[in-house]
């Protein structure tokens, strides 16, 4: 029998009780289909630096490297906000991301037809967008040097070096190579000299790719066009900031940050993990949604373990329950609904994920 290892992050706020939904879908599709799932609970965030003073303690990079994947929930909250900033949940995170080398965060972003009136976009605006934000994960503004605080003068450096750019630039051609082959650089290369690098390199890497079409965008633009018209975009190459804001923004053409997934990947172990954050001012109410982390656990099933079948149980699960009319909270308020819990939204996709219907 397969047996895979997971190191299991629940983090702050709504982090524990999404994962657990997450974590029930899973056990119902291993059973299902015939493998095996060890996880191993591990600290980060707000809740790590109360337990024992940092926001990532050694053992949790440690026991994630030696997993053979990373399941996250969120991590952040206002009771950590006034931390000095290496002590902050967000801190941990991204040396988190760093330690394990996870440089290409996956992002779709894909329109449900079930909720399709759950959008604040017009229907035939939002109907049949399935596109990808490919973010670059581990360099950038995020990381660059030097920052900091002067008294009344703060600084960040946004940085990219050539291999930087190169590597997620082939992250997303060969994305692009399994779905629609169109990628949409996005930089600010008129103002930005990190972004005519990023310009020039992303030109040479698509030499490489003759058969995807290459376009650029500024990322203002970019912002704009993502709610002109969304369907324009296949692939969305980006920094680590555009690709922050952008996919925040992309979120919502489906309606809800509650519903859309990620994968960070890089040479080795993946972390999966929904796009939205630790939400504390709806934890512990049974309120969140628990879709993106369970459509999480999915592409961990699909690109970490190659156990594609279950995965596919899973995406049809999530449909199925969306069109049976159950919704949580957040996607409750324009259709005839069956509003339900975090908890019974885990409970109904894990039985429709387990009908073994593939
Ligand atoms: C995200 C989050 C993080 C980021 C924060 C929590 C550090 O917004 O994963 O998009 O900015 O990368
Ligand atoms: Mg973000």
């Amino acid at each position: 029998m397969n047996s895979y290892k997971i190191a299991l992050i629940k983090g702050d706020g709504i982090g524990p009780e999404i994962i657990e939904e997450a974590v029930k879908v899973l056990d119902a599709v291993a059973a299902c289909e015939g493998f095996d799932l060890e996880y191993t609970e591990l600290l980060m965030g707000g809740s790590a630096y109360d337990i024992t003073g940092d926001p990532l303690p050694d053992e949790t990079i440690e026991v994630s490297m030696n997993s053979d994947a990373v399941l996250f929930g969120a991590i952040g909250g206002e009771k950590w906000d006034k931390l000095p900033r290496e002590k902050r949940p967000e801190s941990g995170l991204l040396r988190f991301r760093k330690a394990l080398g996870v440089y290409s965060n996956l992002r779709p972003a894909i329109v449900y037809d079930e909720l399709i009136n759950a959008s604040s976009l017009k229907p035939e605006i939002v109907k049949g967008v399935d596109l990808m934000v490919v973010r670059e994960l581990i360099g950038g503004i995020y990381f660059g040097e030097p920052k900091g605080r002067e008294g009344d003068r703060a600084f960040n450096t946004m940085v990219y070096t050539r291999d930087e750019v190169v590597r997620i630039a082939h992250s997303a051609f060969k994305i692009a190579m399994e779905r629609s082959r169109r990628v949409v650089s996005i930089d600010k290369a008129n103002v930005l000299d990190v972004s005519q690098l990023w310009r020039e390199v992303v030109e040479e890497v698509a030499l490489e790719y003759p058969e995807v079409m290459l376009t650029h965008m500024y990322v203002d633009n970019a912002a704009m066009q993502l709610i002109r018209n969304p369907k324009q975009f296949d692939v969305m190459l980006t920094g680590n900031i555009f690709g922050d804001i952008l996919s925040d923004e992309a979120s919502m053409l489906s309606g809800s940050i509650g519903l859309l997934p990620s994968a960070s990947v890089g040479n080795k172990i993946g972390v999966y993990e929904p796009i939205h954050g630790s939400a504390p001012d709806i934890a512990g109410q049974g309120i969140a949604n628990p879709i993106a982390t369970i459509s999480s656990a999915s592409m961990m099933l699909r690109y970490a373990f190659g156990e594609v079948v279950a995965a596919d149980r899973i995406d049809n699960a999530i449909k199925q329950a969306l069109a049976e009319g159950y919704r949580t909270k957040d996607i409750s308020q324009f259709d005839a609904v069956e509003l339900c819990s975090t908890n019974e939204m885990g409970s109904i996709i894990a039985n429709y994920a387990a009908k073994c219907k593939r």
